[in-house]
């Protein structure tokens, strides 16, 4: 069976798996290395403020248990099973080095120093990279505790859409971002000081490779639990589907915007739309960016009131989908970890060009797979869905 088949949202299966949560049970959503690391505050050096635009809490709502927090990507549930890592060479004044990037304090947390030793030499890059080296690790734990096998797509939906959180972070600085599809993301894991419960599955940089030589580290980096508990009989579950990291070659740049960083911030997944709907002039540009974005993921576009109404009923009933402007379907004929990230990121993108005209829009993981493809009259498997409309 593969994951995608092991993941199909059924309308039994929803009912048999709905039921009372207890969010008491929930795993910690951050990970932290011990306080006696050196850290920086990232906002208190100028240079390293846009490393924090591409994973940083973005709005605290008051809530009954304290603040609930969201962050620059968005994530299924808002469980956030992702971890973010940057070395960093070349920033005046700032130690060259692999950093965890604390989301809950803000800081960037020295793990290891680097000169002539560096991660490039366990990424198959002979030179030094000058700039950032990002690297993008997964907890699965704090999304199966909640959704299961699902998880599986959620959490490479949400893989994507960090990534575009990346790319637009550097994109406020007019760099763009490589990515390496090449690596041993587990051996990066293995040096990085990951545990059993985290893995590398996105590596790339933003600025270029010298051709100062690098050796390898001799030993791995520290290793903390990146949650407070995990429940082993459930990740066993998780685990006997095979899952492999995201092989991408390349990624469609994000269009350049006027006051990015602003934009980045003030991305929120839409909640409900307003009575009015997308204008004719701005409805065409977005329909254009979705079919175009990239070639390899297929858009289906509805906009018409029935076909909206339908979907929001596909989507398990999600009935505040069926007032937005446009829904937006990404089919391929194989839905595995790259297509997943490959749509999710598309997505990103498109949100924040989206926004930046005024449209607001919302990620929908949940939908009943085998009635939406017959909705859409395809044999392609579904990647992702997600809503746009007015205000
Ligand atoms: C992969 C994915 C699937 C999502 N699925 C749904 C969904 O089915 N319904 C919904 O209302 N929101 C959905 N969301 C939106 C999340 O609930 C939202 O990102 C999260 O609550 C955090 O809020 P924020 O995006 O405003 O930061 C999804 C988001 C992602 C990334």
């Amino acid at each position: 069976m593969t994951p995608y088949s092991a993941t199909i949202h059924t309308p039994r299966s929803v009912m048999q798996r709905s039921g009372m949560l207890d969010w008491d049970t929930q795993p910690t959503l951050y990970k932290h290395y011990p306080a006696h690391l050196f850290s920086y505050a990232i906002d208190a050096v100028p240079a390293l403020a846009y490393i924090g635009l591409a994973r940083s809490i973005t709005q605290k709502v008051p809530h009954p248990t304290g603040l609930y927090h969201r962050l620059s990507p968005p994530s299924a549930g808002n469980l956030h099973p992702l971890e973010l890592y940057v070395q960093l060479r070349g920033f005046e004044g700032v130690i060259s080095g692999i950093y965890h990037i604390d989301v809950y304090r803000h800081r960037l947390v020295l793990l290891a120093e680097v000169g002539a030793v560096g991660l490039e030499a366990h990424l198959g890059i002979e030179g030094r990279i000058e700039g950032v080296l990002w690297v993008l690790s997964s907890v699965p734990f704090r999304s199966v505790w909640k959704y299961g096998q699902r998880a599986w797509r959620y959490l490479y939906l949400d893989a994507g859409h960090q990534w575009g959180a990346i790319t637009a972070a550097c994109a406020t600085q007019n760099q763009s971002v490589t990515i390496l599809s090449e690596v041993d993301t587990r051996a990066v894991g293995v040096v990085m000081g990951l545990g059993d419960q985290e893995r590398v599955e996105m590596v790339g940089y933003s600025g270029h490779i010298t051709d100062k030589s690098v050796a390898p580290f001799s030993r791995p980096l520290i290793e903390v639990a990146p949650t407070d508990y995990i429940d082993r009989t459930t990740m066993r579950e998780f685990n006997t589907m095979a899952h492999t990291p995201p092989v991408i070659a390349s990624l469609a740049p994000l269009a350049p915007l006027d006051n990015l960083s602003q934009l980045i911030v003030a991305r929120r997944s839409a909640r409900s739309f307003g009575a009015s709907m997308v204008d004719e002039a701005r409805l065409a540009w977005l329909v254009e960016r979705m079919r175009s974005f990239d070639s390899s993921v297929t858009s289906h576009i509805i906009t018409d009131k029935e076909g909206k109404i339908t979907m929001a009923q596909l989507c398990l009933g999600q009935g505040w989908m069926a007032k937005a402007s446009a829904i937006w379907v990404q089919t391929a004929p194989v839905c595995d970890e790259t297509m997943l990230s490959c749509a999710s990121y598309a997505v990103h993108c498109v949100m924040l060009e989206a926004l930046s005209r005024g449209i607001v829009s919302s990620g929908i993981g949940a939908f009943y797979d085998h009635e939406l493809q017959k909705f859409l009259g395809t044999q392609e498997e579904i990647l992702y869905v997600s809503v746009w409309g007015a205000p």
